[in-house]
């Protein structure tokens, strides 16, 4: 057991080994106890996390928050637009800046493809932890939850079980590819065999793919890519979860009109009852949230004995408490 993360960051998923993944799970079931029968656990007393948001949230904001006050400090909400950002602050005043403030610097920078950078541009300038509330690459807190509500829901050792990422279709807003992404780069490691299905335009970047093939490769793990324009309901069969949400064209067009167009293609691409059918009796049915209701998923799927995404939302607060507490304390 790897557990030494202390002033480490969370970037991307693989920046964390696998034993230090480990190392987190224990940790956040050990404050999900705690927090149900009511014991402290202030490991961050008088530690403060700088917040920064470039973008919108419910469940990022709230879980962070929450969580530092729960383990003892405090977690202040930044919002780009209220500071000098747009001024002149670079990632460097921030980093160098920040840092001194504060003991951790979380952020939430989606804009592609610019907000991953920012984020390493500010680690660069810190000298406290930098953990990323999602970028336009990776959303590893989230992915971390999805894991934890996986192995609470099929038992810790996940080899041989399918799980299919799939995209959905949502007309909302286009949104960023990061939870695939993450997903597909960590879940080999765990013993998931992973099917990735989209219609072909929603194809994730190159080198993430190539990473989580060697990560399935090393794992001896089975990674399928269903790219075809009715691709859904087969990659469903036999699964035992199913991950279906949406996300941009990015890798296709840029311009939001024609990935809004591309997008109005694919309304069949909705998680209904049908298809889940298609999945084993007892799979689990996930996502992140905010889902499009009725048009990404079903509300009878949605609010159905499958669905695990209250759980889901509920593990962003222990697992981010559990990575906060070893590399910020
Ligand atoms: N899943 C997720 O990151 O939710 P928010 O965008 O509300 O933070």
């Amino acid at each position: 057991m790897q557990t030494f993360l202390h002033g480490r960051d969370l970037i991307g998923d693989l920046d964390f080994s696998k034993e230090e993944v480990e190392t987190v799970l224990e940790v956040a079931l050990d404050l999900k106890r705690k927090r149900a029968l009511n014991e402290p656990h202030a490991y961050l007393r008088d530690k403060v996390l700088a917040m920064l948001f470039f973008f919108s949230s419910t469940r990022t904001r709230g879980s962070f928050e929450a969580g530092m006050a729960q383990l003892g400090g405090h977690g202040a909400f930044i919002e780009s637009t209220t500071t000098q950002i747009s001024h002149g602050d670079t990632a460097k005043e921030i980093g160098e800046i920040f840092g001194r403030y504060f003991d951790g610097i979380a952020i939430r920078h989606c804009d592609w493809p610019i907000g991953n950078a920012y984020l390493n541009d500010v680690a660069k300038a810190s000298r406290v932890p930098v953990l990323n509330m999602q970028c336009e690459i990776y959303h590893p807190f989230q992915c971390l939850a999805d894991l934890m509500t996986i192995m609470e829901k099929k038992g810790r050792d996940l080899r041989g079980k399918k799980m299919v990422v799939s995209w959905a279709y949502a007309a909302s807003y286009l949104k960023p590819i990061s939870v695939p992404q993450s997903l597909i780069l960590q879940m080999p490691r765990f013993g998931m065999d992973v099917v990735l299905a989209h219609p072909p335009e929603f194809k994730l970047m190159p080198d993430i793919m190539d990473a989580a093939q060697e990560q399935a490769r090393k794992s001896h793990t089975g990674f399928e890519v269903i790219s075809d324009p009715d691709g859904m309901e087969k990659a469903f069969k036999d699964a035992d979860v199913v991950y279906a949400k949406s996300w941009g064209a990015m890798l296709t067009t840029e311009d939001a009109n024609e990935g809004a167009r591309i997008i109005s293609q694919y309304k069949h691409w909705i998680t209904d009852a049908q298809k889940m059918k298609a999945a084993k009796d007892d799979a689990i049915y996930m996502h992140p949230l905010p889902a499009d209701r009725d048009v990404e998923v079903t509300s009878e799927v949605m609010d159905g004995p499958n669905s695990v995404v209250f759980d889901e939302a509920e593990n962003r607060l222990h697992a981010q408490k559990a990575v906060m507490a070893l590399t910020m304390a």
